[in-house]
């Protein structure tokens, strides 16, 4: 009787994708990697699902859909604006120049790529770099929105006036004022910063950014204290 119970119960975990675990040491790291697991399994979904996607017009001049990749299970999710000419021939987000001073940027405060998560708010290149449109952010943002959804960051940051709009439903013309704030979306905090395009046309604007990096490794490190 006592047995068959222990087995219903490890069934029903296997079927929530908790997965099972007999060692106690070890819990908590199987756990974890069944979290992981299943928020790869829903992710590889909603991806095969973007990479077929014809929403909007930008289907038809892209050479491939970037994504987003990274550690589905970070505390810090980046949010960039779309593709570049780089990341549509490899279909990767922040490859290019922008991408190498991205980089550097995590460096400076301890992070490397393989700790965050990197989307952007479209996911196809518009011709020539130019601005979203509306029409387009509004076919795409979804996405983004089930990115984060499943992924669960605990703080978003967000890369130049695209991404900041978008996610917190506010007038590009407001990044100015957003920029370097904490901000909140549905209780994930969000900190706007510029987008490494940006500081790479404008090097005068990298020491303010700086003060945001600080910013966000303060924001990690409290979160990790209050964890321990
Ligand atoms: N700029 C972005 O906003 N995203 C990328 O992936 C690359 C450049
Ligand atoms: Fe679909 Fe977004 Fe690409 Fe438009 S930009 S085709 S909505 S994936």
């Amino acid at each position: 009787m006592k047995i068959d119970k222990l087995k219903q119960y490890f069934k029903s975990e296997e079927l929530l994708g908790r997965g099972i675990y007999w060692l106690e040491n070890s819990a908590i790291r199987v756990t974890g990697k069944a979290i992981k697991e299943g928020k790869v399994k829903v992710l590889d979904e909603l991806k095969r699902k973007v990479l077929e996607c014809k929403k909007c017009g930008l289907h038809k001049t892209r050479n491939k859909v970037v994504f987003g990749e990274g550690n589905p299970n970070c505390v810090i999710m980046l949010v960039g604006e779309a593709p570049g000419r780089e990341e549509d021939l490899q279909g990767r987000p922040f490859v290019g120049e922008a991408g190498k001073l991205l980089d550097k940027m995590l460096e400076a405060i301890g992070f490397s790529r393989e700790d965050v998560y990197i989307a952007n708010v479209l996911k196809c290149r518009p011709p020539g770099n130019r601005d979203p449109l509306p029409e387009e952010i509004r076919a795409c943002k979804d996405y983004l929105i089930r990115q984060i959804e499943i992924i669960k960051p605990s703080i978003i940051l967000t890369l130049g006036k695209f991404a900041t709009s978008v996610i917190l439903e506010k007038s590009r013309y407001e990044f100015s004022r957003l920029r370097g704030k904490i901000c909140d979306w549905k209780g994930i905090k969000v900190l706007p910063t510029f987008h490494p395009a940006a500081l790479l046309r404008h090097g005068g604007w990298k020491k303010e950014a700086w003060e945001h990096l600080k910013l966000l490794r303060r924001l990690y490190d409290e979160r990790e204290e209050r964890r321990n």
